[in-house]
């Protein structure tokens, strides 16, 4: 079979973390936030881009990381960062009690441990917004020391070389333990992301590509045929639907009103129109109108804008209305969508009103 391998690879006795790691050294991607070849990421980037990594794809971090960096080059500025700058620069990554974790945590470590993040797995598990899969994560790739990092992407790869047909999340101990197994007590990191890109790169959720595989020979699901039906998942719960009115109102300036809500719950502290509440059903126009939050000639957009959260799915009817003086209500005016704090979801909600 025309398949490109090292002798190395074709040695019965390679390792698999050598197998693995010989393959990262010639195809490793280049990531803003990795270390050159051979040296180790300052423990503050890799943390950074971890947290923005969790539920997030690699594309849509790039330039958030970026810029992350660029304002607060190190724990201490970030620490020192008013947490409304960080929920600004942050928005439209979503997840946002990532933000305020990452805020928090920033304070702990330049403010409790003199700028240093901690050097072993517990210690970073104990910063805010740190689970098992990030200290994980930070403790092999800045420290290289040899813990593993569990995410989906390397679940699903372990579940294939080790052939665990338990299906999730049932399986998740037994694959937490193949991967244990697997990290080799040196280069802990380097092996680390080398499953995340071999999760993306080769071992795709459909149609892997396991003749450019490094593991082609060790992977049992690939042996028996059925690498593409692994890992199993459980039945998913459907998620509920939620409907609602938003308010989207602007002056004669054009400057829209934007309200601040709650610091705790969904997108604590964010910027959004004004809504009224979410139930099961629209309000009619009637009900839309008492929870508008003050009297104006409301019209109601055509359409609705659907935004998917984690546990729900959200619909908003947009009513939308032009005031020549500002009313006297709580909130901000602004003009700028990206000078404030303001969600994808809200976003969205704010283009439909003055699309
Ligand atoms: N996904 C999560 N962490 C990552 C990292 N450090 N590099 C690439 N993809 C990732």
């Amino acid at each position: 079979m025309p398949r490109r391998t090292t002798a190395k690879q074709n040695t019965k006795s390679a390792r698999p973390a050598d197998t693995l790691l010989a393959w990262y050294d010639v195809h490793r991607r280049v990531l803003p936030w990795r270390a050159p070849k051979g040296r180790r990421a300052d423990p503050y980037r890799v943390w950074l881009s971890e947290i923005m990594l969790q539920q997030t794809t690699v594309a849509a971090v790039a330039n958030y990381y970026r810029e992350f960096l660029k304002r607060w080059p190190d724990v201490h500025a970030l620490a020192k960062a008013p947490l409304d700058d960080v929920l600004t620069v942050w928005a439209g990554l979503g997840y946002y009690a990532r933000a305020r974790n990452l805020h928090a945590a920033a304070k702990v470590v330049s403010g409790e441990h003199n700028g240093a993040f901690p050097n072993t797995f517990e210690g970073l598990r104990a910063l805010p917004g740190v689970g098992d899969y990030t200290a994980g994560a930070i403790a092999a790739i800045a420290f290289d020391l040899p813990h593993a990092a569990m995410d989906a992407n390397a679940e699903r790869v372990i579940a294939r070389y080790a052939c665990i047909e338990e299906p999730l999340p049932k399986a998740k101990p037994a694959i937490r333990a193949a991967l244990q197994a697997l990290v080799p007590e040196k280069r802990a990191g380097d092996f680390a992301q080398a499953l995340m890109d071999l999760g993306s790169a080769i071992c795709t959720p459909k149609k892997p590509a396991c003749l450019s595989c490094p593991w082609f020979d060790g992977c049992e699901a690939r042996q028996r045929g059925i690498q593409e039906t692994l890992p199993v998942k459980g039945a998913k719960m459907a998620r509920p639907l939620k409907r609602g009115a938003a308010f989207v109102v602007r002056d004669a300036g054009g400057f829209f009103l934007l309200q601040k809500r709650p610091e705790k719950g969904l997108l604590g502290g964010m910027m959004q129109p004004p809504l009224g509440s979410w139930t099961d059903a629209f309000p009619s126009t009637e009900e839309a109108m008492k929870q508008a939050p003050f009297k104006a000639n409301w019209k109601k957009r055509i359409g609705v804008v659907r935004h998917g959260f984690t546990h729900f799915e959200l619909e908003i009817e947009v009513y939308v209305a032009e005031v020549k003086r500002r009313p006297k209500v709580e909130g901000r005016w602004i003009r700028e969508l990206q000078a404030a704090a303001i969600p994808t979801v809200m976003k969205k909600i704010v283009l439909h009103g003055i699309g």
